[in-house]
């Protein structure tokens, strides 16, 4: 064992350290959010090379490395590895890229394990080499998974550890194409006391399956659990060390699953990837406009809006649902799920004083269907638009809409890559577009007739009387 470990203490939000523990972290503010942590013995070496050289700053242990000109930089374009997941390859940017991390972020019972599994299975029916470490489950019941997937699933070797080093030693020698450790808050270092899933074990054992990965060029995927704040458990530091965090989201209760990249040194952030989840596994969606928009048609009620949002460098058509309702007693409520709830608010305020619509005494409820995230303002027309259709009770145009950035004086704004948004909305049948004034392409389009609109006033005035 080592020289006796100093303990520190660590922020799990932002990774500041602090000597002693404390409610509120003083860095970033968050409360409860200190841990315990204990700091690795350093290891001393000798001060030669700082005693040579006369400078103090040196500290001691390096040596003179070398610094070539970048144009003598060598290596071809990475050759990636294709699942054969279409949707995984794609948010990934095209495929694994060999030595490098990812981080698969999501809720308990999303599907992290049965994904990675399947795109394990895929890897080996492709010749490559793969390594499943389980600290999550017992073999046998990553194997009953297995049983549900592919045959391609049963290729895989398993490893039931959590010893970082015993995985490590094991990786080394089965040298794998790609690993997979479920999950990282399992895994746990002998080198530092303290439970798995502290913070500083996650933080250890993450950068030494880093290390791992760039030293032997195989690929790492590690599995993070979400905690209730969205992020994933353990410091934030976590992603800042891998190359490419994904995000696994979706309602549980629903069988579609999107999978986002919030962080990808090889690729572009934002794209996403749908999958439904089935008996036998996910399996990639194609036109995902159609999914989220398939109920629709059977059932048109009022408050019900469709948007296209850019996800990525992918369109996609969403349904916005707004319920306003006669408030009980109190406060009135105001819920959005898939919506950020301070630009909700916002919004209410805008159709109050620049529409005449008054939401003071009405609860309000804001849904985005099939438990996707809206993050793009150009989602607010048809928020707004959902919104006002809830209260005069009237139903909007079933193959309509609506695009664009909704601004304090209830203007409505140009929005990115309008074109492309529209041609979308033509593709799945979509007859008229309403977007900002400035908005208007000058390419005609042939089935769909676009709308610019000043501001929202405007729009209700056509819509609704
Ligand atoms: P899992 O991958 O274990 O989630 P996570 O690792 O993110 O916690 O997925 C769990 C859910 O997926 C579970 O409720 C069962 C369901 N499932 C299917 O519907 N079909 C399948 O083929 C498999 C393997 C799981
Ligand atoms: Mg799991």
């Amino acid at each position: 064992m080592a020289a006796r470990a100093k303990t520190v203490y660590r922020c799990t939000e932002c990774g500041a350290e602090t000597a002693k523990w404390a409610g509120r972290c003083d860095a970033c503010g968050e409360w409860n959010t200190i841990v315990e942590e204990m700091a690795a013995p350093r290891v001393a070496a000798s001060g030669a090379a700082r005693r040579k050289a006369g400078v103090t700053s040196l500290g001691s242990g390096g040596t003179v490395a070398a610094t070539p000109q970048l144009r003598d930089v060598v290596g071809g374009e990475t050759n990636r590895l294709t699942t054969g997941l279409a949707e995984f390859d794609f948010v990934l940017g095209g495929g694994i890229v060999p030595g490098s991390m990812v981080l698969v972020g999501g809720e308990p019972g999303i599907g992290k394990s049965t994904i990675l599994l399947q795109v394990a299975g895929q890897l080996e029916a492709r010749g490559a080499r793969t390594l499943y470490v389980s600290g999550e489950e017992s073999p046998l019941q990553v194997k009953l998974r297995a049983d549900r997937l592919n045959d391609a699933a049963l290729e895989v070797s398993l490893l039931g550890e959590t010893l970082l080093e015993t995985i490590l030693a094991t990786a080394a020698e089965h040298a794998p194409t790609v690993m997979i450790v479920d999950s990282i808050q399992t895994v746990f270092t002998g080198d530092l006391e303290g439970a798995p899933g502290n913070v500083g074990q996650v933080r250890e054992c993450a950068a030494r399956l880093m290390r791992f990965a760039k030293e032997s060029g195989t690929a790492v995927m590690v599995v993070g659990h979400v905690t209730k704040g969205g992020g994933i458990a353990g410091p934030k530091t976590l992603e800042h060390i891998v190359d490419t965090v994904l995000y696994f989201e979706g309602e549980g209760s629903l069988d579609h699953r999107v999978l986002r990249a919030t962080k990808n040194r090889f690729g572009s952030v934002d794209e996403i990837g749908v999958f439904r989840m089935t008996e036998r596994g996910l399996i990639p969606v194609e036109n995902p406009s159609a999914l989220f928009l398939g109920d629709r048609e059977k059932h048109h009620a009022s408050g019900s809006a469709v948007t296209a949002t850019l996800e990525g460098s992918r369109p996609m058509l969403l349904e916005v649902q707004a319920l306003a309702a006669k408030a009980g007693f109190g406060t009135p409520q105001r819920v959005a799920t898939g919506f950020d709830g301070r630009r909700l608010a916002l919004l209410l305020a805008v159709l109050d004083k620049r529409a005449g619509l008054s939401f003071a005494t009405l609860d309000v409820f804001l849904n985005v269907v099939g438990g996707v995230r809206l993050q793009e303002p150009a989602a607010d027309l048809a928020v707004a638009a959902a919104l006002a259709s809830s209260v005069y009770d009237k139903p909007l145009p079933p193959d309509a809409v609506f695009i664009g950035e909704v601004g304090l004086g209830g203007e409505i704004r140009a929005v990115g890559q309008v074109e492309r948004r529209i041609a979308e909305a033509e593709k799945m049948g979509m007859t008229v577009a309403y977007v900002g004034e400035r908005s208007v392409p000058r390419r005609a389009t042939k089935g769909l007739r676009v709308a610019g609109v000043r501001d929202v006033g405007t729009l209700f005035r056509e819509l609704f009387r």
